[in-house]
């Protein structure tokens, strides 16, 4: 089966069609950098207008890509959520009136989720898994005992993980987004130069933070501590360590209290991109004697394969959408258990 993924639940209006056998047939995606790079963020106005603007003909390429026709599709998923709304209704919408004309099935895919089961298309990681989901906009440690079936084991109490990175770039006047920016700038810098915080690392249990580091960077900065390419560099390096300190003490908190069972450790989200912090959460796996799985760069960051692959997930379960399902701005993993 092939099935067709839209994604555009924040600034990259995707499409994907990925085969039931693993195969990416096609993927495309329509980075929208440039027109919010002047805002240091993503705009949602100008966002949701660029994926009407786009996504047609993105996902005429994702077709064109894949030597296929819309007929030949057998299903399509879409993300539903959760996201910025604006752009979501565009994808969602535009999935509706394709799977209707059509008469195929739909899938509404959390876009979270298909984060989440990325690594089993790339590297057919079973379940339960433990999941490390990094993104811009969430920090969680999951338990996955099955296809939405996610326990909660510890999120962030303040910002996520790239957005921390996100705003320490822009503190240093770096380009959005900053987490690539600062892992470049990380790789010439000292790491012991600048002394940050390691927020609730050795305090018991999974949860993050990362609001002090983050505030404890930008106080450096304002204070004229930082002033040269060099400075900005150690302090890329410094506040990096800082993060990896953190993530590594949760995933060892998480890994004491998983069940023997669970043989892979997956990253996955835009921060997974980060060879620095996957370099270190590999050791640590290592020493638990876990696998560690992080999907493929490109795979890290948005995209609709993932969306595609979460669709064929669920279509091989019977689990497909009315054409009535409502876009969410907000939906949890432990939400998708009852529907
Ligand atoms: O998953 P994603 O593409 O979008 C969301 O669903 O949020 O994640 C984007 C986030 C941004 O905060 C970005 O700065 C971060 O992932 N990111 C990175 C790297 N590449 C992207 N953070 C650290 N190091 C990277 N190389
Ligand atoms: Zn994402």
């Amino acid at each position: 089966m092939r099935v067709l993924g839209i994604e555009t639940s924040c600034d990259e209006t995707a499409a994907a069609i990925v085969s039931s056998d693993r195969q990416i047939l096609s993927n495309v995606i329509h980075a929208q950098i440039d027109d919010h790079q002047p805002y240091g963020g993503v705009v949602p106005e100008i966002a949701a207008r660029n994926h009407l603007a786009y996504l047609q003909q993105v996902v005429e390429k994702s077709l064109t890509d894949a030597h296929m026709t819309l007929s030949e599709v057998d299903a399509i998923a879409v993300t539903a959520g959760p996201g910025l709304i604006g752009g979501v209704m565009v994808g969602v919408m535009a999935a509706k009136a394709m799977a209707a004309a059509l008469n195929k099935p739909i899938i509404a895919v959390n876009h979270l989720e298909g984060h989440a089961l990325t690594a089993r298309l790339t590297d057919n990681v079973p379940f339960p898994f433990l999941l490390m989901l990094m993104s811009g906009g969430h920090c969680q440690i999951l338990h996955v005992k099955d296809l939405g079936d996610y326990h909660l084991l510890g999120q962030t109490i303040d910002d996520a993980a790239g957005e921390a990175f996100d705003k320490v770039a822009k503190c240093l006047d770096l380009d959005y987004p900053g987490g690539p920016q600062i892992e470049k700038l990380a790789l010439v810098g000292d790491k012991k130069r600048y002394q940050l915080p390691r927020p609730l690392k050795g305090r018991a249990g999974c949860d993050f933070s990362f609001a002090g580091l983050k505030t404890a960077a930008r106080n450096l900065i304002l204070s004229g501590a930082v002033v040269t390419e060099q400075d900005k560099a150690d302090l890329c390096a410094s506040f990096q360590a800082a993060v990896r300190d953190c993530l590594v003490n949760r995933l060892q908190h998480a890994l004491a209290e998983t069940p023997v069972e669970v043989s892979h450790v997956v990253l996955s989200g835009g921060v997974a991109a980060n060879l620095y912090l996957r370099e270190a959460l590999t050791t640590v796996c290592l020493n638990y004697g876990k696998v560690f799985v992080a999907p493929p760069l490109k795979l890290c960051t948005d995209n609709a394969v993932m969306i595609a692959w979460a669709g064929l997930e669920r279509l091989h379960r019977g689990l497909t959408s009315s054409l009535d399902f409502q876009p969410r701005p907000r939906w949890s993993l432990m939400e998708l258990k009852n529907g």
